[in-house]
């Protein structure tokens, strides 16, 4: 694998997917709005950017021209299908054999197994009825750009973060199917190691077609309960 394009590559997530990608020797090219261009000057000529909003379907067309892998920040803005109008334009688009990596939190379920807390389920609840209102969020929209992803034959990964914090990374996160598992009970993970685990699902093939829900490998939670998976990757 050696182009990949970061669709939301100027964001958070975004700026720290396109530093991993770059120290592991990736081509890298990238999507965002134009008003935000300026924020990736730091990277100067290492990066090649397409400015344009993420659901352009003209603008992602050409951006994943050519490349091997697509990480994209799937982020529930407006109430205008920016979410699934994005994955939808990433799927359409990006070549045949390409690996599709996604980001969303753990409120997304792909088989309705996870179990929440009551707090979880509140927070979720309250910005699922509320966010559409204010017409800044829309997580109903963010869950229908997921559902496609699930009914989808490409090679996906759709990786569920925990809560964020910013600090130094620990390493590659630790990854359980269902948020409920013991191991996740911590509930946060490192912004850099969230895009370590984006960049890592690339050549990853125990990940297609998985929904992992990740936790930082130095969370209690993994230190207490499974150990053992600090030994590999
Ligand atoms: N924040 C958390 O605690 C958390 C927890 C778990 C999972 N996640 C997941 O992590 C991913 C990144 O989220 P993040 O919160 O950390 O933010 P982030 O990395 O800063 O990314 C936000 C993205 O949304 C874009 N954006 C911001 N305002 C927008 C607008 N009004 N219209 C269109 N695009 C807009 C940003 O682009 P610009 O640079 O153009 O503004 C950026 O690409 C998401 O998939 C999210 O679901 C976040």
């Amino acid at each position: 694998m050696k182009r990949i394009c970061i669709v939301g590559i100027s964001g958070k997530l975004g700026q720290y997917m396109t530093k991993h990608a770059l120290d592991l020797g990736y081509d890298v090219v990238g999507v965002c709005r134009p008003e935000s261009v300026g924020k990736l000057d730091h990277f100067g000529d290492r990066i090649t950017v397409f400015p344009g909003r993420t659901d352009d379907r003209d603008v992602i067309r050409e951006a994943v021209k050519g490349c091997d892998g697509v990480l994209t920040v799937l982020a529930p803005w407006g109430v205008d299908n920016y979410a699934s109008g994005t994955a939808q334009a990433v799927m359409d688009f990006a070549a045949p054999d390409a690996r599709l990596i996604f980001s969303c939190g753990w409120h997304i379920t792909r088989d309705g197994k996870d179990r929440y807390s009551w707090k979880l389920r509140l927070v979720e609840w309250l910005v699922r009825k509320i966010g559409p209102l204010t017409r800044f969020v829309d997580l109903n929209d963010q869950i229908e750009a997921t559902r496609r992803i699930f009914a989808s034959d490409r090679l996906w990964t759709v990786v569920r973060g925990s809560d964020l914090e910013e600090g130094p990374s620990e390493g590659l996160p630790v990854w359980a199917e269902h948020v409920g598992d013991p191991v996740l009970a911590s509930n946060l993970t490192r912004r850099t190691d969230f895009a370590l685990f984006m960049v890592h699902a690339l050549t990853d093939d125990r990940l297609i077609q998985v929904a992992p829900a990740i936790v930082g490998r130095n969370a209690p939670s993994v230190q207490q309960i499974r150990p053992e998976l600090l030994l590999g990757p």
